[in-house]
């Protein structure tokens, strides 16, 4: 039996800027991803600290926190059959837009390390923190 894996997926506020929103929406659909939940929001600094909390203290955290929480992005649960958390991260492409794959989403939207376009969990159990984070279980469709 195929089992269903959850991850989470954001775009970002430099990509929702450029209006590249509705393509990276496609580029999901057509990459057999389910979308089961999606907001726009625009995070208060202090909701992007708690998001990134497990980035707290690095160099970065700062700025990353003030970018993320500069405009609307856009919060998607994604539904994918067996691997949906490495299936969005190899459409994502590397955090570093100098290093990603031709055809991935950073490749073509990103602008830097850290204007990257989109966000994915990494693992099982950070999905489900990152889902819980930004969704209600009313919220996610069946
Ligand atoms: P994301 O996948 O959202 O996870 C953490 C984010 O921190 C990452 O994408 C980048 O946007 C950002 N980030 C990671 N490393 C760096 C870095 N060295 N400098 C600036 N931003 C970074």
């Amino acid at each position: 039996m195929k089992t269903l894996q959850r991850t989470l997926a954001i775009i970002k506020p430099d990509a929702v800027h450029k209006r590249a929103s509705g393509q990276i929406v496609s580029l999901i659909l057509e990459n057999g991803f389910n979308i089961i939940g999606v907001k726009m929001l625009h995070l208060t600094q202090q909701q992007a600290e708690g998001f990134y909390a497990v980035h707290a203290g690095k160099p970065f955290f700062g700025s990353l926190t003030t970018f993320m929480s500069s405009g609307p992005c856009v919060v998607l649960a994604l539904e994918k059959e067996e691997n949906a958390i490495a299936a969005w991260r190899k459409l994502m492409g590397a955090t570093n837009p100098a290093n990603a794959e031709e055809g991935t989403i950073r490749k073509r939207f990103a602008e830097g390390i850290e204007r990257n376009a989109v966000h994915g969990s990494d693992a099982d159990d950070t999905a489900r923190w990152e889902l819980s984070y930004f969704f209600a279980g009313y919220e996610l469709a069946k």
